[in-house]
């Protein structure tokens, strides 16, 4: 075991983060790479991936505009970490979207697919590509997947399909964990409450926000930088032994 701080194991190690344009993934990324690990930064545009790189602290750093969506693009993502990380040790998969519906009546076979589609399918079939390049590697690694507290609750502001896909989450999450628990490839999933992103504000009605912040313990609404320690702390050498976890981010606002 290494010194005592958050990313101990993590330098020079290959990190995926995936969404890493969103809020929480630009501090996900920028995290890791204070550890002193190398990340691939997938999003869907160039220009925005490009960014998040040219920001990040050291040096080895990958940019990917994929649409994770298109599951053919996976397994070559996964080995572009292989070949230009040096190696894929951690995957983080943050890359999801949101789309509300005040009524349930107007939510769509196109809603339901696309939520479901990037959320949850490709969630499944990225996780399971870096399961296997991690068996192959024959090292052990990391998976952290992102839940939200929709998946305890339901959702809130019209998020019923997008609470349903991060349910699936946790589930997935669990059984990857017993899946990959013997090649030392540990699997948890970071449920965060609200987080000031586009993604929290959209469309978000802003008596539903003020409501859940109050009902929030400790009363504000969370920066993306303080969900990042989390992530960063499931990927180092201080958490081998915490498998199938839900870990729940969300300042009281849920409890377990
Ligand atoms: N913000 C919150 O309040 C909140 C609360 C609970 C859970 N979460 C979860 O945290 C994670 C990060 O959310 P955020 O708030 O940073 O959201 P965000 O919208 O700011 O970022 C999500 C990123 O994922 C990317 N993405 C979407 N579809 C993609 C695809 N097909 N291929 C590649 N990239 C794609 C987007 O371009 C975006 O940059 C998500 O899994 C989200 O569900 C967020």
């Amino acid at each position: 075991m290494s010194a005592w701080s958050v990313g101990a194991g993590l330098e020079g190690r290959g990190v995926m983060v995936t969404g890493a344009a969103g809020g929480i993934g630009r501090a996900v990324a920028a995290a890791f790479a204070s550890t002193g690990a190398r990340v691939l930064a997938v999003d869907v545009r160039q220009e925005a991936v490009d960014e998040v790189v040219a920001g990040l602290e050291g040096g080895g750093h990958v940019a990917a505009a994929v649409d994770l969506a298109d599951l053919s693009g996976h397994a070559a993502l996964v080995q572009r970490a292989r070949d230009e990380l040096g190696g894929l040790h951690v995957l983080a998969n943050l890359a999801a979207v949101l789309r509300r519906a005040a009524d349930i009546d107007a939510v769509t076979e196109d809603d339901w697919d696309f939520q479901l589609g990037v959320n949850l399918k490709a969630a499944f079939f990225l996780c399971r590509a870096a399961g296997r390049a991690m068996i192959a590697q024959g090292e052990g690694g990391r998976i952290i997947t992102f839940a939200s507290q929709g998946w305890w609750t339901g959702g809130f502001g019209g998020s019923v399909v997008y609470a349903a896909s991060k349910g699936g989450i946790v589930s997935m999450t669990r059984g990857l964990a017993r899946t990959y628990g013997p090649h030392r490839i540990t699997v948890n999933a970071v449920s965060p409450g609200q987080v000031e992103t586009p993604m929290l504000m959209t469309g978000l009605a802003p008596e539903i926000y003020e409501r859940m912040r109050e009902q929030t313990p400790l009363g504000y609404v969370a920066a993306p930088e303080e969900l990042a320690g989390t992530v960063v702390f499931l990927a180092s050498q201080h958490a081998t032994y915490i498998t199938g976890a839900t870990i729940n981010v969300s300042g009281g606002f849920l409890m377990y």
